[in-house]
């Protein structure tokens, strides 16, 4: 039974738009109180299908969602704008529509909530806006199963700072780790079983420094046998080495509860993807990171220099032990990252990977230093970047590479871009945004 009540001081703040213009309809200001209802999204769409994407309009979101609608998905975005701008959905309107200009097949629907993945009633009542109950299986008038038309969930959601997770500690756990918790029991309740999370080589710990690209195995959450680099098989029992802040030991327990979670119930697929180092930008130059405060992310912090917001570029750590003594990194550009995504929405549908816990690298395998982003940013700006050695930064490790084959085998996605390409399209971004023709934010 459909339930709605008229908003009051504590219902979600919701805000939807939709990529045709439906903007004025639905009931922004309204909570329900049952797992679904006779929707106006059942109304509207009623045999569509739908991404979830959570954190959407952030910087690897919104690249990813752009991707999703390219690929001809139907996507709804729910971000509270923490770390984002509402013009990030804008754009990717005008990136749809120039998309499927002069193609025969529409442009997919996309829908835009404003909300907190942790306010259980807005996530509620959003999703509820897409569950129907399961009249397949239903020999009674029993609504207990129910069935969502989003077929899968990407979560963003989530705090990225190292040095900002060491003097807050509990933020990062409670956002990170609560957070996915509330979010993946809602989702159990609306019976949406297809997860991928966003998670970080930061899980590595310290054996990034071990000197060679780093397996998926390294860090299991369960025991495993493996075949490594030297050619030996070698077990990992679960757990992690060397974790050197709480940003990354939150994305750690994440994986861990994750894994636990499709442990006890096999009808989860969970995919947690361990970003490496992403770079760049959609090569129209109208996506971009464009983060609220103060960036703490090399690549950001190298544009702000460029852009003279900062007069020099810090560089922490020149005696590491790598060729030119700054930290090496596996850069990979966002677009790339984004279409793992894609690969491995696609290898859950089809069923190339199993039900259950699986976790890929999304790196290229190929190291690059700090100083080796300093020089593909000034080659493309002609433009000479100011920098500056100072101490290491607390919680860094000096090298981080990802073994990149579990993912080019098991979900048939590899990088395709250079460091060079993701400088050159972060270049354009900047450009655009400079004198550009779309205002962001
Ligand atoms: C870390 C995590 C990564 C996570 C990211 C989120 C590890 C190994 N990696 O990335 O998984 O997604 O945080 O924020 O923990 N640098 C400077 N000057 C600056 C900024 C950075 O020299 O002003 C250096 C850093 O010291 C580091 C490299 O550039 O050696 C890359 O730094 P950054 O872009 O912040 O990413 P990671 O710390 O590698």
């Amino acid at each position: 039974m459909a339930s709605t009540t008229d908003s009051g001081s504590c219902s979600p703040r919701l805000s939807l738009s939709t990529s045709d213009s439906i903007s004025d309809i639905g009931t922004p200001e309204t909570e329900r109180s049952t797992l679904f209802s006779g929707s106006l999204s059942n109304f509207l769409y009623p045999d569509q299908q739908f991404i979830a994407v959570v954190g959407g309009l952030g910087y690897i979101g919104s690249h990813t969602c752009f991707e999703l609608l390219k690929a001809g998905e139907n996507i709804i975005i729910i971000d509270n704008l923490s770390n984002s701008f509402r013009g990030v959905y804008d754009r990717l309107e005008l990136l749809s529509k120039l998309h499927y200009e002069g193609h025969e097949i529409d442009a997919p629907i996309m829908r835009f909530y404003e909300a907190d993945f942790r306010d259980e009633t807005a996530i509620k009542s959003i999703l509820s806006e897409y569950s129907q109950p399961n009249r397949r299986f239903a020999t009674t008038d029993d609504d207990s199963v129910i069935t969502s038309r989003i077929k899968g969930v990407i979560h963003f959601g989530a705090y990225k700072s190292v040095s900002e997770s060491i003097r807050n500690p509990l933020k990062y756990y409670a956002n990170n780790v609560a957070g996915v918790i509330e979010l993946c029991a809602t989702l159990r309740d609306y019976n949406i079983k297809n997860f991928i999370f966003s998670s970080s080589a930061t899980v590595y710990g310290s054996l990034a420094n071990s000197g060679v690209p780093l397996k998926e195995e390294y860090c299991t959450h369960q025991t495993e046998n493996f075949v490594d680099h030297d050619g030996l098989i070698k077990t990992t029992f679960g757990g992690c080495t060397g974790l050197t802040n709480p940003y990354g030991r939150s994305k750690w327990m994440c994986e861990a509860i994750l894994s636990d979670l499709a442990l006890a119930d096999p009808e989860w697929t969970i995919i947690a993807l361990r970003y490496f180092n992403p770079v760049g930008c959609d090569e129209s130059g109208l996506l971009g990171e464009d983060p609220r405060g103060v960036p703490t992310n090399l690549m950001p912090v190298v544009l702000n220099v460029l852009a003279g917001t900062l007069p020099v570029l810090d560089i922490f750590g020149t005696n590491y032990p790598t060729p030119d003594g700054t930290a090496i990194r596996d850069f990979i550009h966002v677009t790339d990252l984004a279409r793992g995504h894609i690969a491995a929405l696609a290898a859950t549908f089809n069923e190339r990977v199993p039900k259950g816990f699986r976790a890929y690298n999304l790196g290229s395998g190929t190291g690059s230093s700090v100083l080796d982003v300093v020089t593909a940013v000034e080659a493309v700006s002609s433009t000479k970047i100011p920098i500056r050695a100072v101490d290491r930064r607390d919680g860094d490790v000096g090298i981080c590479v990802a073994m990149p084959k579990r993912a080019e085998v098991e979900l048939d996605w590899k990088t395709q871009k250079s460091l060079e390409t993701s400088c050159r399209d972060i270049y354009n971004f900047l450009e655009n945004k400079k004198g550009g023709p779309v205002p962001i934010g």
